[in-house]
């Protein structure tokens, strides 16, 4: 099935329609710069011309960078603050005239890898982290997203986590790759303790320069880069449209496994 996926990002929001069994964009992606500031309106405005490129896909799946719950965003920690609460499934469908789901950005890289990339076939716990502008993470169980974990704001030597081992702290201070590795190894060992994940899949712009810090992290849990890379968001946003099924919002979670029909019933409301 063809289903248009965008990729809202700090600098670019950008789309293509993706052939959801193969995990494939069918077409070039179209980008535009990210609206500043990237309130709801510009943004909406930038998925409408995103969507504008293409035709001819049977439903529209966006990413956000921030915890979304029912197509509404619940947090805004590195974009504008009007997206706090908004109902952007709803934003997002009256304007393309069509149902669109939302869903966490780092959530949807995840659904990508587990799909068709890095974490194919992994049962157990499985955890994407993406290092960017912050610190994005999504869980999975034998291949089910549990989804907004948001283990990028752990508290890490009394900061927020994302402020010291995010890609954008390192650029800020300037740091070599000897300089950085160290604080993602000790965020790396803060998740492994909590969490004891079978396998980290790290993904962000940075994962793409994965040979220069990765040899450097020090962990006891198997860690590999992303394959997906930049197009990990686009996929999985199409991927979890489709599971949607037009329900703006909706998510595949623990609720929809075989046997579970009757809590899934409910959680696909709205
Ligand atoms: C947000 C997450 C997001 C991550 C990566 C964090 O600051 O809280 O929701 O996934 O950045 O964009």
């Amino acid at each position: 099935m063809a289903i248009l996926g965008i990729d809202i990002g700090g600098s670019g929001v950008k789309g293509a329609p993706v052939d959801t069994v193969r995990g494939e964009l069918l077409a070039d992606r179209f980008r535009v710069p990210t609206p500043q500031p990237a309130d709801v309106t510009s943004v909406a405005d930038a998925v409408a011309e995103v969507a504008g490129q293409f035709s001819g896909y049977d439903g529209v799946g966006v990413t956000f960078p921030g915890v979304v719950v029912d197509g509404v965003t619940r947090s805004a920690a590195n974009v504008d603050k009007s997206w706090l609460d908004a109902p952007a499934a709803r934003v997002f469908s009256e304007r393309l005239g069509r149902p669109v789901s939302v869903l966490n950005d780092a959530d949807a890289a995840g659904v990508a890898e587990v799909a068709f990339g890095a974490g194919h076939d992994e049962r157990g716990l499985v955890m994407m982290l993406t290092f960017g502008t912050g610190i994005g993470s999504a869980l999975f169980l034998d291949g089910t997203l549990l989804p907004n974990t948001e283990f990028g704001h752990l508290e890490l030597d009394g900061h927020d986590a994302e402020r010291r081992a995010s890609d954008r702290a390192r650029e800020q201070e300037d740091l070599s790759f000897q300089d950085w590795a160290p604080r993602v190894q000790r965020y790396l060992r803060h998740v492994e303790m909590l969490l004891s994940p079978r396998l980290f899949i790290v993904g962000g712009g940075v994962s793409k320069k994965a040979d220069k810090w990765l040899p450097l992290i020090d962990i006891r849990t198997p860690i590999v880069p992303a394959t997906l890379l930049n197009n990990a968001g686009i996929i999985g946003a199409a991927v979890t449209a489709e599971q949607a099924g037009g329900h703006p919002g909706a998510v595949r979670t623990e609720a929809d496994r075989p046997g579970a029909e009757n809590v899934a019933a409910g959680a696909h409301e709205g």
